[in-house]
């Protein structure tokens, strides 16, 4: 870096963590974007306090071992899928609804393995995505104006004053479900669940009428064919741990803090502070500010974090986050997760990619086509089209071919019920169409037949990309 530019961009992050020790609470000296204000001080002390004893939902050297796969993605060998509700909800927390979500991230994943060649790393935006940033903190109908809807962590959907009041036991019931789900996924995952040979039991139902079920059919059947070779081989599920379970790992927005900072603790083996409340935590786009609260809080936990990049991060603020977030550059520490909006990624993506580039950063790159594609239908639910999520996919494969770096992933909204909630997919939801299964408490998910069909979309890209060959060197 020359003198200009470090004088321009302020070493924020080494001077600031160098000058203010970080501690689990040294966030609390800055500016939280997006807190809840809690009318209850003793109530919500008494919640935490029993929060900081309860026993982690992950351990420290599960968050290592995602970091070290995800090193693996920022050096072009392996791709992140991340995805699963936009916000859970208390309402719907049923055995069916994790299992279903699950088995599709499954199928997706094994779209993307067979179909691509590339390893895949499975996470899960579950066990503990309840927390949602809104554009304004009240709402108005008919004249009655209320706190916004935050997630069912902090208050109640309905737009009564009572279920819009935080409420600090809200916390406490989001623990108890994130252990119960993780309970669950761990118990699919390893548990036989996921075994390759259960392929074609993952299709859903009411799937199978898509275009995408059939597809999905045949590679299935070329997959069983592959695996009966691989037993003549000696490769079976009870040779091969690989094939017959798989890792799954946890995230969601690390927003509601005095949550995050109640579960986090000191990792006994390395004397580091891990958050535990999930494998990997992300920063949202309304709360990456450099200095501010979730940023600080975010530094001093060794967890593998993301963070949103929408089309008003500025490269100078994004090096400063690197700074702040990831002062040695440890490979597999940060997902740069892009939600610029279709056709908006050329506009800020490679100003993005070529400062990273020049500062030697190790990231991996992720696309989230959902959130910068949201519209309003004729019906005034919120929507998002299908093709305006596979065209921004599109272009950040198309940018980083042209940059010569790794498209590293994806991270999807996303649910195995057959929900009507996006327009477009090949079986064709439209406009009128949406309020027949429209389940959302927050942004609109894509269906278990949409994701898939998206996945061999991306399976194809993937695909070229690695026959291209690019992306594989060191650093990108
Ligand atoms: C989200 O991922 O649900 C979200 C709110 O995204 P963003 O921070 O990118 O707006
Ligand atoms: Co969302």
């Amino acid at each position: 870096m020359n003198a200009i530019q470090a004088t321009q961009r302020k070493p924020a992050g080494t001077a600031g963590a160098a000058a203010f020790p970080w501690s689990p609470e040294s966030w609390r000296s800055r500016e939280a974007h997006q807190a809840p204000v809690y009318d209850d001080a003793v109530a919500l002390a008494s919640a935490e306090a029993r929060l900081r004893r309860y026993p982690p939902l992950v351990f420290a050297g599960e968050a290592r071992k995602l970091k070290a796969t995800l090193a693996n993605v920022a050096a072009g060998k392996a791709f992140l899928l991340q995805g699963g509700d936009c916000a859970e909800s208390f309402a719907d927390f049923t055995a069916n609804t994790i299992r279903d979500t699950f088995r599709v991230l499954l199928q997706m994943a094994v779209v993307l393995t067979y179909g691509a060649g590339v390893p895949v790393v499975k996470v899960g935006r579950m066990a503990g995505q309840f927390a949602k940033p809104r554009s304004s903190a009240t709402e108005t109908i008919d004249g009655v104006e209320l706190p916004s809807y935050r997630g069912d962590n902090v208050n109640g959907y309905e737009f009564t004053p009572e279920a819009r009041r935080p409420d600090p036991e809200r916390m406490v019931q989001a623990y108890n479900q994130s252990a119960a789900t993780l309970n669950l996924l761990r118990a699919f995952a390893q548990g036989g669940y996921a075994d390759l040979h259960e392929v074609h039991r993952w299709n859903l139902d009411f799937v199978k009428n898509s275009p995408a079920s059939a597809r999905y059919e045949d590679l299935a059947r070329r997959l069983d064919e592959t695996l009966t070779f691989m037993a003549a081989c000696g490769l079976s599920s009870a040779t091969t741990p690989q094939i017959a379970e798989t890792d799954f790992f946890t995230s969601h927005e690390a927003l509601l803090l005095p949550f995050e900072q109640a579960l986090t603790r000191v990792d006994s083996t390395t004397g580091d502070w891990y958050d535990c409340s999930a494998h990997m935590l992300w920063i949202g786009d309304r709360t990456r500010q450099p200095e501010a609260a979730h940023v600080e809080f975010m530094r001093g936990v060794r967890n593998p974090l993301g963070f949103k990049a929408g089309p008003t991060l500025k490269t100078d603020d994004l090096l400063r986050l690197l700074d702040t977030l990831a002062p040695t550059n440890e490979p597999g520490r940060i997902t740069i997760i892009a939600r610029m909006g279709a056709g908006r990624v050329g506009d800020h993506l490679p100003a993005l990619i070529r400062a990273v580039q020049r500062e030697g950063r190790s990231v991996v790159w992720s696309c989230d086509p959902m959130h910068g594609n949201t519209v309003k239908a004729a019906s005034g639910l919120k929507t998002r089209h299908f093709d305006a999520i596979l065209q921004e996919v599109k272009e950040f494969f198309a940018i980083h071919q042209a940059e010569g770096t790794h498209p590293g992933g994806v991270h999807f909204e996303m649910t195995g019920q057959e929900v009507t909630e996006c327009v477009g997919g090949a079986v064709d939801i439209t406009d009128a169409g949406l309020v027949d299964r429209y389940d959302t408490l927050c942004d609109p998910r894509l269906n278990a037949s949409q994701v898939i069909e998206l996945a061999f979309l991306i399976a194809e890209q993937l695909k070229a990309e690695r026959l291209a060959g690019n992306g594989s060197a060191a650093g990108k």
